[in-house]
């Protein structure tokens, strides 16, 4: 590297106060500057940061955004979910190809752009979307294609001047008791004030608030222990990693409420002696930097973060902003403390858990965003107010992102305890043969149990709402499911990261019809298997796309099976204890 890169990237390293837990930070404006990592550049971050090569190497080849080697200047990445695809993204897929004469997969010989597929980027309303470097662009019609490659083909590359602006439409159908009724910036943190800390984590206890990203903890003890565990510093994280595929709530409430999230994080951050809140924003969600940091400082100028909050002396707490990299297991609450920290996104062992040992090794509390953004309406509303809506088990209202076969894909605010069938009539879905609940890690529901209630107590779900008609083949969506685990698995436990595989590859041949009925058994005890054995959460949700349709869908295997050929021999367990042999010991239970 000649000088005046390495001047750049030792001012990026600067920027962060030569900080090492900040690598994430100094390595995605290396990406960004200079479209790949070198090996020149992972040695001066690893000088100037004080860390060896090898762990920036290691951090580096973790994350999907990035890249060793050089792509194209113009970094065209479609967004591969089953939505998508039944929306047209493979025919966009071939105008791209077509007007750029390469496959997916591949860069221009001027190295100006690279075509690629990803992962869900939380536009599931309004699909075919695409990431083109960190823009943007719904609703994509082939015959679009040729204007937008014309477009950047004028402009120099890189980021900036960009060419293109993010198209992304407001997702909201419909508010109901969170979002609708007015919400001025400093009412939820005027109401907080009135009461001491204990005291508002009292009233969210009250509320029986539970988090909203998926495992329903109760928020009031989450914040109680975080509070009571000694620490320099305490810490509240908001989760916007947002990752599983169909959901885009996090998105809608950053974009149309972001003054009821970033109070929510304040009100946390009073409740819990933070003095600094952190968001972990998916790096799918980039343009949404600029607005929020926007947003940030009109906030720090109306006395509503930095110090003597409201006037409150001593009441001193501001929020950053923390940009992930393209990785869904960095939505696992102990991976995100990990990439947090500026490494690559594994999760940890658990005890000791967050709430005493989390960022930094300071008590922590991570709450997904719309978890928060309910913390601020309670504030102002009040505990029996959000008591007084759901069900007995599950108070307050769930934030749906509903797409797929339906007349109005969107956000809809839903008090618990509505059942399918009422969500299927006002999202417009008269012909549903299944829905996808939960996203990959939840279950395919089928019709028999479109009277069951979206409720933790029965129908439990982070938001994402897929729905399928009769023309879609919901095996072949449990395939497509278990194609995101095989990509997103971290890789680090045998269970998930060969099970995946193996659950994958049993899917296939099922799609194909080439399957027996004794592969079908083998596929069940593998997929009971890596539920069972994996590390973190990925790994023990990853089998649900097969176990929930082979119990929910007898028929659809049944019709797929092909007469008995053979009696399969492999097992997982017998193809792990060569690994077990070498490692010496058994992998880890789950957590
Ligand atoms: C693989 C995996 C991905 C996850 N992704 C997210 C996510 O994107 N957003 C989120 O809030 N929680 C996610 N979670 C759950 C978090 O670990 C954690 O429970 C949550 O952020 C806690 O916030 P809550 O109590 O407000 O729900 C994920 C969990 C797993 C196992
Ligand atoms: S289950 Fe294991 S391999 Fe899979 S994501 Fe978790 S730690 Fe990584």
């Amino acid at each position: 590297m000649n000088r005046g890169p390495e001047a750049t990237v030792e001012q990026f390293i600067a920027d962060v106060g030569a900080d090492p837990t900040r690598l994430l930070d100094v390595a995605l404006a290396v990406q960004r500057r200079f479209g790949h990592i070198s090996n020149e550049a992972v040695a001066a971050m690893a000088r100037g940061l004080g860390l060896h090569a090898v762990e920036v190497e290691d951090m580096v080849s973790f994350y999907a955004f990035l890249d060793r080697k050089p792509r194209g200047e113009f970094r065209i990445r479609l967004s591969q979910t089953p939505i998508s695809l039944m929306k047209g993204a493979a025919g966009i897929a071939a105008a791209f190809a077509a007007c750029l004469g390469i496959e997916m997969g591949e860069t221009t010989q001027d190295g100006k752009f690279t075509l690629e597929w990803t992962n869900d980027i939380g536009m599931a309303d309004q699909e075919p979307a695409a990431l083109i470097n960190s823009a943007v662009v719904t609703g994509l019609g082939e015959t679009d294609v040729p204007g937008i490659v014309a477009a950047l083909r004028q402009r120099p590359g890189g980021e900036d001047p960009f060419p293109l602006k993010s198209t992304v439409r407001a997702s909201l159908i419909q508010a109901g008791p969170l979002l609708a009724g007015a919400f001025a910036p400093g009412d939820a943190i005027h109401a907080a004030l009135a009461m001491t800390p204990d005291q508002v984590i009292e009233e969210i206890t009250r509320s029986q608030l539970r988090g909203r990203g998926g495992a329903g903890f109760p928020t009031g003890m989450k914040w109680k222990f975080t509070r009571k565990s000694p620490g320099r510093d305490h810490y509240i994280i908001c989760n916007a990693d947002e990752g599983e595929p169909g959901t885009f709530k996090d998105r809608m409430l950053f974009t149309e409420f972001p003054d009821l999230v970033l109070e929510g994080i304040t009100v946390a951050g009073y409740a819990l002696g933070a003095r600094q809140g952190i968001i972990y924003l998916r790096g799918e969600y980039t343009y949404l930097w600029d607005p929020l940091q926007a947003i940030l400082k009109t906030r720090r100028e109306t006395g509503l973060l930095g110090t003597s909050i409201c006037g409150r002396a001593g009441f001193d707490f501001d929020i950053r902003i923390q940009l992930g990299a393209g990785a869904y297991v960095c939505g696992e609450e102990s991976s995100l403390l990990e990439s947090l920290e500026g490494k690559r996104g594994a999760p940890r062992d658990r005890p000791p858990f967050p709430t005493e040992h989390g960022y930094l090794k300071q008590p922590t509390a991570i709450d997904n965003v719309e978890t928060l953004a309910c913390a601020a309406r309670i504030m102002v509303n009040g505990a029996a107010w959000f008591t007084g809506i759901g069900t007995k088990e599950s108070a307050g209202t769930k934030l749906l992102s509903v797409a797929g076969d339906c007349a109005r894909p969107g956000v809809y605010d839903v008090p618990f305890g509505i059942t399918i069938n009422e969500l299927l009539d006002l999202v417009g879905a008269p012909d549903a043969a299944f829905v996808q609940s939960s996203g990959p890690s939840g279950q395919a529901v089928a019709p028999k149990d479109f009277g069951r209630q979206i409720a933790y107590e029965d129908l439990s779900t982070g938001g994402s709402t897929m729905i399928f008609n009769a023309d879609r083949d919901v095996l072949d969506i449990a395939r497509q499911c278990m194609d995101f685990f095989v990509e997103e698995s971290c890789g680090w436990c045998t269970p998930c990261r060969v099970g995946t595989t193996l659950l994958k590859q049993g899917m296939d041949k099922i799609v194909a019809g080439r399957a027996t009925r004794a592969d079908m058994l083998a596929l069940e005890s593998t997929a009971n298997t890596v539920a069972r054995m994996s590390r973190c959460g990925l790994g023990q949700m990853a089998p649900n796309p097969v176990l929930t349709t082979m119990r929910d869908f007898p028929e659809c295997y049944e019709a797929r099976m092909r007469p008995e050929l053979f009696v399969p021999t492999v097992s997982l367990k017998d193809a792990l204890r060569q690994a077990v042999s070498i490692q010496g010991r058994e992998p880890a239970e789950a957590s």
